[in-house]
């Protein structure tokens, strides 16, 4: 459990007639040039409007994608502006001159009157980004006079804006930060004393494998699914057929299995298709998929299992859909386990989902709205429950 030493009250004592910056999470899920899902934007919305309340002047920035220091058309920060002035009532000024090379943001901010927002261009289209160059960060300290963490879902990157930048401002976390933190350190405290049980699905279990083996020493149970559990069942020498899957995987997930026999859940059963065009689906046992089968989700005896399981336990964790959501019916075994959350009476049951796959299946399912709390972190919500120390929330504590 970590806590803050500052908060963001703190930081709204300072805002009157003041420049500030504010580092929020606007890497916002695109699909052919549309953004599908504003959770993100919408969750600091409150932050905003409590500022501005304040008369303070706004800058905001954030991160787009992964353009790895270069310019990236598709991923211009641009597409969110409309979204924003939609939300806010107001129009949001754009910065999207080079930060390094000319002095236009600093015109800018200097024109700025109480109230006003400016939005500056995809923070990482600068490669000092990432690499948290002390002159960047100084740079963009220079722009305001205090700082706002509110990406929880950044802090785990040790990134200028997120880390570099507080090293040269009063600094302070969101109320969307603290809100993230409370929530995660409440699951953190119970995972001692309640019964609890993960749910892990998603596609790559190489992103995975490290946070599947640490949640293994702290949940009692997990249970895994999506194309994930390909991979597992593959090492407990299983056909899958031409399911995805990752072979460089399998000999550690061996090793996973055989230490946590006891807590690791994996399909009994499974969803099977024989083409990706050819959408005719049937329910197989694990021992019985054949070499041109697809699995496309968990089957009806492993979503029992899974609902049943999860019902035996007060604290639950999700993160990844069981299958192939967004292909319907695919959804059915994420649909049909996550209702747990909608059905569960038991007082001290509590319910947290994060990561954006997650956040698109749990609305899909329409279930998102029981969980007890909704994280819009993915990386960093696993990292910190995994236990490790988020240097976003470690510079606001020095
Ligand atoms: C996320 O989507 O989890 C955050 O925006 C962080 O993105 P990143 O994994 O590219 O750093």
């Amino acid at each position: 459990m970590v806590n803050l030493k500052k908060n963001f009250e703190d930081a709204l004592e300072f805002a009157n007639n003041k420049v500030c910056i504010i580092r929020c999470d606007l890497n916002l899920p695109i699909i052919d040039g549309e953004v599908t899902d504003f959770t993100r934007l919408d969750k600091v919305l409150p932050t905003l409007k409590m500022l501005l309340a304040r008369n303070s002047k706004i800058l905001l920035i954030s991160h787009l994608g992964r353009p790895k220091g270069k310019f990236d058309e598709n991923l211009s920060l641009k597409i969110i502006i409309p979204h924003l002035e939609k939300r806010l009532g107001k129009n949001i000024f754009f910065a999207k001159e080079d930060l390094m090379k000319s002095n236009e943001i600093e015109n800018k901010i200097r024109k700025l009157n109480v109230g006003d927002v400016l939005l500056i261009e995809n923070i990482r289209f600068y490669k000092q980004e990432e690499q948290n160059e002390v002159s960047f960060s100084k740079k963009l300290a220079s722009f305001g006079d205090i700082y706002i963490n509110e990406s929880f879902a950044s802090s785990h990157r040790a990134h200028s804006s997120i880390t570099g930048i507080s090293t040269f401002l009063p600094s302070f976390p969101g109320k969307l930060f603290q809100h993230e933190l409370k929530n995660l350190n409440y699951i953190i405290k119970n995972l001692q004393t309640a019964p609890s049980i993960a749910v892990l699905g998603g596609s790559k279990i190489s992103t995975k494998i490290e946070i599947i083996e640490n949640l293994s020493k702290k949940f009692n149970k997990l249970l895994i699914g999506g194309a994930m559990a390909n991979t597992f069942l593959s090492a407990e020498g299983y056909k899958i057929g031409k399911s995805l899957n990752e072979p460089d995987m399998i000999s550690k997930a061996k090793l996973i299995l055989k230490k946590f026999k006891d807590k690791i859940i994996i399909p009994q059963d499974v969803i099977v298709v024989t083409s990706t065009e050819n959408e005719q689906n049937e329910a197989v046992d694990v021992k019985n998929i054949s070499e041109n089968h697809i699995i496309y989700d968990i089957g009806p005896k492993t979503r029992k299992e899974f609902y049943n399981q999860i019902l035996k336990h007060e604290k639950l964790l999700w993160n990844g859909p069981l299958g192939f959501f967004e292909k319907k019916p695919f959804d059915n075994g994420t649909n049909y386990v996550s209702s747990i959350v909608k059905n569960h009476r038991n007082k001290s049951f509590f319910s947290i989902a994060g990561g954006g796959d997650t956040i698109s299946a749990m609305k899909n399912s329409g279930n998102i709205e029981y969980f007890s709390f909704l994280s819009t972190a993915g990386g960093a919500f696993l990292e910190f429950i995994e236990g490790k120390s988020l240097p976003g929330i470690e510079i606001l504590n020095n």
